[in-house]
């Protein structure tokens, strides 16, 4: 089937019609003509999947990768970083509009390093084969090499095999210093440490939550800042946006005194802002992770935070107006609606929304805006050949 791309969808994939009926084909672009295979036949759309490109869009650029075709990992390394920057702003500004919210986002912060700027990846073992799983699917596109993350840890990649896993998940994170540390899912017998750590520098491996070798942490750095993170706490994954957020963050509490930091993860963002302030109070679920979070405090000389370990919504009698800046940096879920009321209550004068799912955070602003104004909002490329965004949203009491 013939079909021309007109535009992309909210989810990175074009779209075009066949028949009046609308289908769905990832790694198209606006301005292909192509020729499909329909995978999926709905009641009211179809998605397709490319087997030719007849005549491509003149946003498209040459594909680094090897893999990029099957692979589920980017969604958008087909075409120019600049037609990708645009691409996350007209989501962004078409999921708003949708909700009947009038902000125009005009900003999107750039992240310095186009490849190999993620600090985590997730692969996984089919029947001793190691990859990402093909779009759509749970079958194996066995990969050496990911454009993602640096030389080291594709060095890794290529010898991970010397473990002879026959099923499971293989985590890697890395480090400023370089050091890496591995994370296994999988009930299979590990074979060849020593190859492994002799070949690599490993920091610790851990399989099944224990910790077989070395450490079961690793040291993060952002500007002069030291975190200790645990293979199980959460992360930024990219480092230099996350600087440029480190900015933003400080830029827009410097006339805050008092500041809950819900979401905390290892207590990043409390531990950023809490320079000149009175008190910052931080909460996250994770019990390793607010454990991070208190050495933190004393890594980075820090004596006016505390933390509490606890699920958001069974804390809501800490959300009081005594705090000027509430930061919210919740997982893709969005915040717990009982914690939007509460803080809808509470008139705390400043919300800072900080998101990875902008349908999540407009769902949530509908409700905030009730008492709060936009007074900015803008997107940073956290997730650079990906479709998804993250966004840096910043409310005033009305
Ligand atoms: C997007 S991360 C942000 C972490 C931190 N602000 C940072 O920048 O590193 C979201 C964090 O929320 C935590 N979390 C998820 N659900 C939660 C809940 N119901 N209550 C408290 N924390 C939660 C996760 O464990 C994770 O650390």
């Amino acid at each position: 089937m013939k079909v021309e791309v007109i535009k992309f969808d909210n989810m990175g994939r074009g779209i075009g019609y066949i028949d009046n009926k609308i289908i769905f084909i990832p790694k198209s672009a606006p301005g292909d003509i192509i020729e499909v295979e329909i995978i999926k036949n709905k009641k009211d759309y179809l998605e397709g999947k490319i087997i030719n490109i007849i005549k491509p869009s003149r946003i498209r650029k040459e594909i680094k990768c090897p893999y990029y075709n099957s692979c589920g990992g980017c969604d958008l390394l087909h075409i120019s970083l600049t037609e990708e920057m645009e691409y996350k702003l007209l989501k962004v500004n078409d999921i708003l509009k949708k909700n009947n919210i009038n902000y125009d986002v005009k900003e999107i912060i750039k992240c310095d390093n186009e490849y190999n700027y993620r600090n985590k990846i997730t692969l996984k073992i089919v029947n001793k084969e190691i990859g990402y799983y093909i779009s759509e699917t749970h079958n194996l596109l066995p990969i050496d090499n990911c454009l993602l993350v640096n030389e080291d840890v594709n060095n890794l990649i290529k010898d991970l095999h010397h473990f002879n896993l026959v099923n499971g998940e293989i985590i890697i994170r890395s480090n400023y210093k370089n050091e890496l540390l591995i994370i296994i899912n999988s009930n299979d017998e590990i074979k060849n440490i020593e190859y492994i750590i002799t070949n690599h520098n490993i920091v610790g491996i851990i399989q099944n939550n224990k910790c077989i070798y070395g450490e079961n942490f690793l040291i993060q750095k952002i500007n002069d800042y030291l975190f200790k993170v645990s293979y199980n706490a959460f992360f930024q994954v990219n480092i230099n946006i996350c600087e440029k957020l480190f900015k933003l963050i400080d830029e827009y509490t410097k006339n805050s005194k008092n500041i809950l930091d819900l979401y905390c993860g290892v207590g990043t963002l409390s531990i950023v802002v809490s320079h000149d302030k009175e008190n910052v109070v931080g909460v996250e679920i994770v019990e390793n992770a607010i454990k991070d979070a208190n050495i933190n405090k004393n890594l980075n000389k820090i004596n006016n935070i505390s933390f509490i370990c606890s699920d958001t919504k069974n804390i809501l009698d800490k959300i009081i107006p005594s705090f000027d800046t509430i930061i919210l940096d919740p997982p893709r879920s969005g915040v717990d609606e009982k914690v939007l009321k509460k803080i809808l209550n509470t008139n705390i004068k400043q919300i800072i929304y900080i998101s990875c799912n902008p349908f999540t955070l407009v769902r949530d602003l509908k409700l905030l805006l009730n008492n709060y104004q936009i007074q900015t909002l803008k997107l940073l490329d956290m997730f650079t050949w990906s479709e998804h965004v993250e966004s840096f949203c910043v409310l005033k009491l009305k």
